[in-house]
């Protein structure tokens, strides 16, 4: 049993996925976890999607187990209290006054790119930044999606280094080089640009891998090259030891149809190799605030720099600064 110790809190700000679009359709309910919480999930008769804390404001009844949608709202299953997207209290049908009381927490939501997500901050402040829409997404001109999903134990930010940390591709997944990259960070964004390590069974694949993350929820990844593919990943918090992670692969339609669909599932087997080979890693490890770190190494100390703005605990999110900083 592996006894580890993080110095930053389970859920930093920013979006994290808790569906795809496509999941919810209008007058459907979802229960979910995330964020070490009980979640509901609906979708209304006008399309919206909203979600709540899952627990009833009354007595306790978890919305997303039997409620029902009714027009812009969601009516609790246990005496038919009646709430909207934004948590209020719009009918209580055997009663003359709602009671202030009468209140459930509203989270925020945004649908793009065919993911629902939520905005996570500890002392529920408003998002600070935007998603962007992918223009792959939706383009006849490129393929549907392939979707792929794990279940892991570890941390946002521990998944997340993994784009700044170029020797691994060496080590453990087998890149015939190390590939060189540049990250360059920009308020909530991390851009990394370095060439593939890619092999195919016909051989090494020249190219270019672009990643852009938004904080640790959101990312997704352009490979260039012989063929143009687009990886949307998202890792979502679901308590202080798991999270889950979403894969959505589109690629470029080539002329033939049947190649188009080769090359799009050895590239979702390759990418999806790469990351079950970090995945006994990041189970196991141990998060260390002050690494021995080399000069080979890929900017790791400015990749936690950059972290540090998605924890809102100041005690918790300066550990080890000025060895980091210097590293
Ligand atoms: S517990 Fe929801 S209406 Fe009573
Ligand atoms: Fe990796």
């Amino acid at each position: 049993m592996v006894q580890r110790e993080y110095p930053f809190h389970p859920y930093p700000i920013g979006w994290y996925q808790v569906a795809y679009c496509d999941e919810v359709s209008p007058g459907q309910v979802l229960p979910l976890k995330y964020f070490g919480k009980d979640l509901v999930l609906f979708r209304d008769e006008e399309g919206a999607a909203h979600v709540l804390d899952a627990f009833c404001a009354h007595l306790g009844a978890h919305l997303g187990h039997g409620g029902k949608v009714e027009g812009k709202c969601i009516r609790c299953p246990f005496h038919a209290w009646a709430f909207d997207g934004e948590g209020n209290c719009k009918e209580v049908p055997y009663a003359n006054k709602i009671p202030p009381k009468a209140k459930m927490n509203p989270w925020s939501v945004v649908e793009r790119n065919n993911q629902i997500m939520v905005w996570q901050h500890p002392a529920g402040e408003p998002p600070s930044f935007e998603l962007p829409d992918l223009e792959e997404v939706g383009d006849e001109k490129w393929s549907s999606d392939t979707r792929r999903s794990w279940k892991i134990k570890t941390r946002n930010q521990e998944m997340a280094e993994n784009a700044v940390d170029s020797a691994h591709f060496h080590y453990v997944h087998g890149a015939s080089n190390m590939p060189e990259a540049t990250a360059a960070f920009d308020g909530p964004t991390m851009k990394v640009i370095s060439g593939t390590g890619m092999e195919t069974p016909r051989g090494g694949v020249d190219g270019q891998v672009e990643s852009m993350s938004y904080a640790f929820g959101f990312a997704f990844i352009r490979f260039t090259g012989i063929v143009e593919t687009l990886l949307i990943n998202s890792v979502t918090p679901i308590d202080e030891e798991y999270v889950d992670v979403r894969f959505s692969f589109r690629v470029k339609k080539l002329h033939d149809a049947d190649i188009t669909k080769g090359v799009g599932a050895a590239f979702v087997a390759e990418v999806s190799r790469q990351l079950e080979e970090d995945i006994p890693i990041w189970e196991n490890k141990q998060y260390l605030d002050s690494p021995a770190l080399c000069d080979g190494d890929g900017p790791i100390g400015l990749f936690r720099k950059w972290s540090r703005q998605f924890y809102y605990d100041p005690d918790v999110r300066s550990n080890g600064d000025s060895k980091i900083a210097a590293a």
